[in-house]
């Protein structure tokens, strides 16, 4: 020992002149009962015990022991109020588990009297240390600690008395993420460096949701959010799917104002997630060249997840322990993977948060909002997110619009969707009309007077035409121009979809200016002829349309090259009139999958479009009839409702 310690030192003045190997500690990965976790390196507070209390309890080799602390009013503590305790904390969360019950630190607010009962339990659960923070009639050790310990489980330093969070870790088996994430003291994040061995996935840490108490400040407390990649987050790289990207650029050096707003109000980023590049339509495989497409959950597992939100939308779809996934949403990179991920997802009014500090694709149309499984949780982000730019209402509209639904009954998704109409159309108190908006522009001065019989003569082109020309000037130009700059002239790779859409914007004569004109023109139009303002319920009508139903869209197909998205259908409507237009999972039907060979089940969902700014109206919506029954906020996994129990009920 002395004898080591002396060459380091006569190391350290023979080479004085060279600076030290920093090391910095990343933290430990450990398995309790076959389940990894991860540990920090920067403990969270530190018990008033020593080795030499330890060592009796302790083998030899055990630095960290898993621990659980439990809070409460517990004057008396017997066996039955701890296997309560225990089973709240087994129902509650699954980063806790009875391997932290080794040792247990019990803080109560008053003397706790602790009853020989616990004895055999505790050792039943292999308790070796218990602790209390109270006086009592126990001979065990009172302890205090440095800042204090909230409910649930933790890793206890041996040596030191150190206090250290507890991380579930979990694979990303889909391929959601880009990486996991941890926050740091001092307000930036870090890249999670634990890794479950021999899985060929990211590894992605969740800490305990026992210690996280939602209050009116904190209305997202402990909510396990995943970011997707165009988003800044501080001490974090952004990639923006896109390699050469990723590599140019250094970490970000703060946190975009729109996922500081989630953190500020108790959301934990457990990770950043995938995006098409650039925020473009891709499908999978064939558009996907420089990352591969996350898999989406639903059905066989290998149907297209949608873009270009595909990450948060393949995660919400197959993790129950992620619980929200902030995406955009330009031309339907929200809603889309939120219908076929089977999710609850929304395109928000334009403009109601700020967009700094996001990757651009066209700042005219782009807009951030959610993904989950949830719809009260949903309505909850979107106050925090969206704030006074709510619009309040005081009733629900009773008139409704329909667009584009099946004309007849011819599958079982057709009955899920009409059944869900139905009971809608009731709940509101009222019947549902088409809403022939095609004959309404075709009749319009405005149809005269830009020479524009049709929707589609006025508006086909003016998405590609924004978003190519927005995102070539604001973000693809300085992009390649510092890529020359770094690498001797070389241009970066860049996946076919962009290229073709960068491509055309720079040789297509058509003007930013005409796209913009025409937007406004349709914008105004629609805005104030055919879902108008009301002062009672905010938006006159609601507008219906089919977001999926149960369509399977394998990924094993080969598809023809991309070309720009010229075009016009109902979903372009959100996007050019700035509208809300939300996703409500509402059901799933069966397919036969020619993968698994086998009867299998895909998501159905409807959107609801409403006049600008009446994204709270739906949200409310959303969640009474969530807790009216007759939508489910569904599960995670290959089918999102259990069959068997409303089989069993039928
Ligand atoms: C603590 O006191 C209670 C009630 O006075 C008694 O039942 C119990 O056995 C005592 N526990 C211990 C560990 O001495
Ligand atoms: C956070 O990380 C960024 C990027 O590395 C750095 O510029 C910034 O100083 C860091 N902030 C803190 C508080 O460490
Ligand atoms: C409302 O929207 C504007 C424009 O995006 C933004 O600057 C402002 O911060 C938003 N307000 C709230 C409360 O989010
Ligand atoms: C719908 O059903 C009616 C009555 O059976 C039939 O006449 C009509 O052709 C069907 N329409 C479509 C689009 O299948
Ligand atoms: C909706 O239509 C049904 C069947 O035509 C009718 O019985 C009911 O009164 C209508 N409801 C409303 C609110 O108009
Ligand atoms: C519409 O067509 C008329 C006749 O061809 C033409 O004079 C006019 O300039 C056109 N207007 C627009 C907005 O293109
Ligand atoms: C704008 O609308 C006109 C019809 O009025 C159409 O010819 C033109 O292609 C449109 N351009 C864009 C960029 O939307
Ligand atoms: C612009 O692109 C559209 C769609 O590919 C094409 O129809 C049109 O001819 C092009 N116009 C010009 C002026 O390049
Ligand atoms: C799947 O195939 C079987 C056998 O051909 C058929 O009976 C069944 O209706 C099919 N299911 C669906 C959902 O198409």
């Amino acid at each position: 020992m002395h004898f080591n310690r002396l060459i380091a030192g006569a190391a350290a003045l023979a080479f004085v002149s060279v600076a030290n190997a920093s090391i910095y500690k990343s933290g430990s990965t450990v398995e309790v009962d076959g389940t990894y976790y991860y540990i920090p390196a920067t403990p969270v507070s530190s018990l008033g015990v020593g080795y030499d209390q330890l060592k009796t309890t302790c083998s030899a080799g055990d630095d960290f022991i898993p621990l659980t602390v439990m809070t409460g009013n517990f004057n008396t503590f017997d066996a039955a109020a701890l296997v309560s305790e225990v089973s709240k904390y087994t129902d509650a969360d699954d980063v806790f588990s009875t391997g932290f019950l080794q040792a247990i630190y019990l803080v109560s607010s008053t003397p706790a009297e602790l009853h020989a009962s616990l004895t055999s339990t505790l050792a039943g659960y292999s308790n070796k240390l218990f602790m209390v923070s109270a006086t009592s009639n126990s001979s065990i050790t009172a302890t205090s600690c440095t800042s204090e310990l909230l409910t649930g489980p933790y890793f206890l330093h041996a040596y030191t008395g150190a206090v250290y969070q507890a991380y579930r870790l979990y694979s990303d088996f889909e391929g959601a993420f880009t990486e996991g994430t941890i926050a740091n003291a001092d307000g930036n994040f870090s890249t999670m460096s634990a890794s479950i061995p021999g899985v060929q996935s990211p590894t992605i840490g969740v800490p305990s949701r026992l210690y996280y108490t939602k209050t009116d400040a904190q209305p997202l407390a402990g909510v396990r959010l995943g970011v997707k990649d165009i988003y800044d987050v501080a001490g974090t790289r952004r990639g923006c799917g896109n390699r050469a990207y990723y590599d140019l650029y250094p970490e970000r050096p703060t946190t975009a104002p729109a996922v500081q707003k989630l953190i500020d109000a108790g959301a934990i980023i457990v990770g950043k997630m995938k995006t098409s590049q650039f925020a473009n339509g891709e499908m999978a495989t064939a558009d996907w060249v420089d990352y591969h497409s996350p898999f989406n959950a639903r059905g066989d597992g290998y149907n297209d997840p949608s873009s270009s939100s595909s990450g948060p939308g393949a995660g919400i779809g197959a993790y129950e322990w992620l619980d929200l996934g902030l995406g955009s949403d330009t031309g339907g990179s929200i809603r889309n993977p939120a219908q076929v991920n089977g999710a609850f997802g929304n395109r928000p009014t334009h403009g109601l948060v700020t967009l700094d500090d996001v990757m651009p694709l066209s700042p005219l149309m782009d807009t951030a909002g959610f993904i989950t499984r949830d719809a009260s949780l949903w309505k909850t982000a979107g106050q925090v997110l969206y704030g006074s730019n709510l619009s309040t209402f005081t009733s629900f509209p009773k008139k409704l619009y329909t667009s584009g639904f099946p004309v007849n009954i011819t599958s079982e998704a057709d009955s899920v969707f009409f059944d869900f109409v139905f009971k809608l159309e009731l709940f509101l108190g009222t019947n549902a009309s088409v809403l022939d908006y095609d004959s309404m522009w075709a009749a319009s001065p405005q149809a005269v007077s830009t020479n524009a019989s049709t929707l589609s003569d006025l508006l086909a082109l003016t998405y590609p035409t924004l978003i190519g020309k927005q995102q070539y000037t604001l973000f693809g130009a300085p992009f390649i121009a510092d890529y020359e700059a770094a690498h001797d002239g070389r241009h970066p790779f860049l996946d076919p979809n962009p290229l073709v859409r960068w491509t055309w914007a720079q040789t297509n004569a058509t003007t930013l200016e005409e796209g913009i004109n025409n937007k406004t023109i349709f914008m105004d139009w629609w805005n104030s002829e055919i879902i108008k303002p009301d002062a009672e319920t905010c938006s006159e009508s609601l507008l219906l349309y089919p977001g999926t139903l149960a369509t399977p869209n394998p990924r094993n197909v080969y598809i023809d090259p991309p070309q720009i998205p010229a075009g016009w259908s109902v979903q372009n409507v959100a996007i050019m009139a700035g509208v809300p237009d939300m996703v409500l999972p509402i059901g799933q039907a069966p397919y036969n999958s020619t993968i698994s060979l086998h009867e299998e089940q895909l998501p159905v969902a409807i959107d609801i479009i409403a006049a600008p700014g009446c994204d709270a109206l739906v949200f409310e919506l959303a969640e009474q009839l969530q807790n009216a029954g007759i939508i489910n906020a569904p599960k995670a996994g290959s089918t999102m409702y259990r069959r068997e129990v409303s089989a069993r009920l039928e």
